[in-house]
């Protein structure tokens, strides 16, 4: 045969088709967690078959209020509430059994009904025990004792577990349903390491794996290997899947301003590794932003406000951390880290949130580039004491001094605080497609 004939013969055999199935639609924070992600995924959990978690743990706070009734979900997913659709946590996520049930418990009571039922865990997602939360405590105690500061952690045991999971040592949730046996052995063989490292950590063993046991048996009816799961999500019936993003990109393990950052990778490749999914299956990526800037925690903050302006902020915006019950540090939009955030993730579209809070101030900064030695800079540092030392450069815009929290439209909306909207938009380059005027689900503006 010749080179020819082979050719159109090997054409014309049938070839396997790629087909990409079902993508997902990712929200994702954009500065320092608590943008308002919880409002976001639920405004478009309604249209969600499913609901998906891939990092972070109970470190997340994320608020909903639907009806006058406000939930705090921090290892659910906030899709939960939507009894249509199903709640996934991945492989990327670390879960502290105690914690996941005492939060299905509380927002049971609330009305939150036959959420069991309605979750899936991954079995390949690690688990957060006592002693890691414990450890999380003494790191902070040490670093405060060493190096005169700490991160200001939710010690939730997040960096542990991930420590634990890096270093190979971590059990998951297939560890926990298979041999019980052999799960205890290395049970007692991790505590055992964090107590060498830290002798007065006391862990009663046994009393912790009895306790384990029966969580077993809770969770067993949920627990399914992730990957396939989601392969059968992308591949079945057309379906809608959410993907909600905890912590931020600020927070980001690699991309975040380190080492005051969390454990995982809040920006989209998260999304991937997170959940076992290809990146052909990513679709619109939606980053939340809040109108200014938060930071909960240690770390360099070059809009902060130690003035009357953050104050007002605080008070305002109600910025108190849904986890830990601490105060938000306030500071004016920074749109240097909003276009960070943005090369990393690839942005669609924007989701502005709490625009309301800003109705009382005459004039409103906005931090548009950043300067070193008097310079203008390109890129954001990724070292903290360059950071610290950054001057940032502000543009000022005039205040709209106006009740924003009825307007449902674009058209209702002060032109002060249209004029706020697109400046926004065109110094990030991203369009926004929804802007919060307050906490419950109806106050968002759909531009588009
Ligand atoms: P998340 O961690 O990103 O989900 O955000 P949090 O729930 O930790 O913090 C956001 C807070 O702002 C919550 O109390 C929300 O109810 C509230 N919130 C969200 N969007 C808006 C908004 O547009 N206006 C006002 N006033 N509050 C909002
Ligand atoms: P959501 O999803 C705000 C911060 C902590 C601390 C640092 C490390 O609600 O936006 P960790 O316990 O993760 O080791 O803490 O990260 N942090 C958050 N700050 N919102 C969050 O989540 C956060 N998750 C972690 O305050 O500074
Ligand atoms: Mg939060």
């Amino acid at each position: 045969m010749s080179a020819k004939d082979q050719k159109s013969s090997n054409a014309s055999k049938k070839r396997p088709r790629n087909d990409v199935g079902n993508k997902v639609t990712v929200v994702l924070g954009g500065q320092w967690g608590d943008e308002g992600k919880g409002k976001v995924v639920d405004l478009l959990a309604t249209e969600s078959d499913i609901v998906c978690r891939c990092q972070g743990g109970n470190n997340a706070g994320h608020t909903v209020v639907v009806e006058g009734k406000e939930y705090d979900f921090h290892l659910l997913p906030s899709g939960i509430i939507n009894s249509k659709a199903t709640s996934f946590i991945g492989n990327g996520v670390v879960i502290h059994l105690p914690g996941l049930f005492e939060e299905g418990d509380k927002n049971e009571k609330k009305g939150l009904k036959d959420w069991e039922k309605r979750l899936v865990i991954s079995d390949r997602a690690h688990i957060v025990f006592d002693f890691h939360q414990a450890v999380d405590g003494l790191q902070e105690v040490q670093r405060q004792a060493q190096e005169g500061k700490n991160i200001g952690t939710t010690r939730k045991g997040i960096g542990p577990t991930y420590s634990s999971k890096a270093s190979r040592t971590g059990l998951r949730i297939c560890d926990l349903l298979s041999d019980f046996k052999e799960f205890s052995t290395r049970f007692k063989l991790l505590a055992q390491q964090y107590q060498d490292m830290f002798p007065t950590l006391e862990v009663d063993t046994e009393a912790q794996l009895k306790k384990l046991q029966e969580f077993a048996e809770r969770i067993r009816p949920m627990v399914q290997d992730g990957v396939y799961f989601m392969y059968e999500a992308l591949h079945g019936a057309p379906k809608n899947i959410l993907v909600e993003g905890a912590n931020a990109a600020l927070l980001d393990i690699d991309f975040g301003t380190y080492p005051f950052v969390t454990s995982s990778n809040c920006t989209v490749g998260g999304v991937c590794t997170g959940l076992g999914i290809p990146p052909q299956n990513v679709g619109d990526v939606y980053g939340v932003v809040k109108a200014y800037t938060t930071r909960v925690g240690i770390g360099a903050f070059p809009t902060e406000q130690l003035n009357d302006v953050g104050e007002l902020l605080q008070t305002r915006g109600h910025e108190v951390g849904v986890t830990t019950g601490r105060k938000r540090r306030c500071g004016w939009l920074d749109l240097v880290i909003l276009r960070y955030a943005h090369m990393i993730n690839g942005f669609t579209a924007l989701a502005l949130t709490k625009l309301d809070i800003l109705d009382e101030m005459d004039e409103i900064k906005v931090g548009v580039a950043y300067k070193l030695n008097g310079k203008r800079i390109p890129y954001f540092p990724a070292n903290m004491e360059v950071l610290q030392k950054v001057e940032v450069e502000y543009e000022k815009l005039p205040g709209w001094k106006s009740d924003t929290s009825l307007c449902r439209r674009w058209d209702d909306l002060p032109a002060k605080a249209q004029n706020y909207i697109r400046f926004v938009e065109n110094h990030v380059g991203v369009p926004i497609k929804w802007v919060g005027v307050g906490k419950s689900r109806e106050c968002m503006i759909q531009m588009f």
